[in-house]
């Protein structure tokens, strides 16, 4: 927990919207990770927050990464990673994204069977398989539910892996990921066993990756149960891909209050809103927000950000003390998805975010300026 003599110090250093990470908090993260999962090979899905900073974080404690862009594999590049600490995974990989693969000498992720075709001469690979089941976390999070756009079926896996191996690639296992911010180690257990079944067809692989998408109150040690259980089916190696979990707790975005409006419904106008942090917009998110400043709440109050459409709200119904205005307000779990998810709609720049360490405040992210936001456009002037 960052004090909270700190959040105010950030803010009035760094100015607002800003995100802060708890340095402690990103190292307890991957503690219980690895407390959880034993031995199991864990790539951190940057996506999540791709801030170089926290990479090489993760880089300098083993964590390999886990990419589904270009501009991802080159982060990964960026921070020295490659070899076996790469995964390219992705439903639709570019020419471009294969060859800066093969580069680093990643392993693939193969999402369809057109892919053995693609794959750059003697890649290393795993096939992803969609079991098809239904999971508890929000429609567009899903991701191995029939008709998703993910993975091949489990009936195409052994043709898959006999025509990897046909084309001089080596098949090193399978991979799974069944969606994010899933709560439920149900889901988790059903989609591993799934997998198992496959053993019969495949026989034994070298690598089970379970990929990631556990809530950040996620039963770990359950999870990791299920999961060795699977890995061992097979005489694999496990391998996980978290990307929420590792981050999301440690982050926080600082939020200032611009004033406030009463129309029936108490609004708390706020200097972020969707450009910042999109989940609540776009996956009915809930963000534990908290009033950095005393008194009595007495009110329940719809944070809303500056944008010009009636959907940018921080959150509904929080119990806040009277706000005066430049007071400071923290959304909570904003570390995944947060800062990497955010836009320069309405040419707002990018907020900064800084690291606190226990001890110090370092700047992780300059603040952009408008500058910045249009600075690939050409400014064709009199044609
Ligand atoms: N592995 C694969 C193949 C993935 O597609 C993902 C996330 C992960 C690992 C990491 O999942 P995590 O552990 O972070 O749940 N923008 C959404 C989340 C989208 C996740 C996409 N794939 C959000 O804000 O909740």
């Amino acid at each position: 927990m960052i004090p909270r003599a700190q959040l105010l110090a950030a803010a009035d250093r760094f100015g607002t919207p800003l995100y802060v990470y708890d340095a402690a908090e990103l190292d307890a993260a991957l503690e219980r990770v690895r407390a959880a999962f034993g031995d199991a090979r864990v790539f951190y899905a940057m996506k999540a927050n791709p801030n170089l900073t926290l990479l090489r974080r993760m880089q300098a404690a083993g964590v390999g990464f886990e990419c589904v862009s270009a501009g991802e594999i080159a982060r990964a590049e960026q921070v020295g990673a490659g070899g076996d600490g790469v995964l390219v995974n992705g439903p639709a990989k570019s020419v471009e994204e294969y060859a800066a693969g093969a580069r680093l000498g990643a392993t693939f992720i193969v999402d369809r069977a057109e892919e053995v075709g693609l794959l750059p001469p003697g890649s290393r690979a795993l096939v992803r398989v969609n079991p098809a089941l239904s999971v508890s976390t929000h429609d567009h999070l899903a991701t191995g539910a029939a008709g998703s756009k993910f993975g091949v079926t489990p009936g195409q896996v052994p043709g898959v892996l006999a025509a990897l191996g046909k084309a001089g690639h080596d098949a090193r296992g399978l991979h799974v990921h069944i969606g994010s911010a899933i709560r439920n180690a149900a889901d988790f257990s059903a989609a591993f066993a799934r997998l198992a079944e496959l053993h019969g067809q495949t026989g034994d692989l070298e690598v089970l990756d379970v990929g990631g998408g556990w809530g950040v109150d996620a039963d770990l040690p359950g999870i990791a149960r299920e999961a060795r259980a699977a890995a061992s089916v097979f005489g694999a190696a496990l391998w996980v891909e978290p990307g929420r979990y590792l981050v999301a707790r440690a982050g926080t975005l600082l939020t200032r209050a611009v004033g406030t409006k009463r129309t029936g419904r108490n609004f708390l106008l706020t200097d972020a809103g969707m450009t910042e942090l999109l989940r609540p917009m776009l996956y009915g998110a809930q963000h534990p927000v908290t009033a950095l400043w005393d008194g009595e709440a007495r009110e329940v109050w719809d944070v809303a950000g500056p944008a010009c459409e009636s959907g940018d709200l921080l959150a509904r119904d929080v119990a806040l003390p009277e706000p005066a205005p430049g007071a400071l307000l923290a959304v909570g779990e904003a570390g995944a998805y947060g800062a990497s998810m955010s836009s320069t709609y309405l040419t707002r720049p990018r907020p900064a975010e800084a690291l606190w360490d226990g001890q110090e405040w370092t700047l992780i992210r300059r603040r952009e300026t408008p500058q910045d936001v249009w600075a690939a456009e050409v400014e064709v002037v009199g044609s």
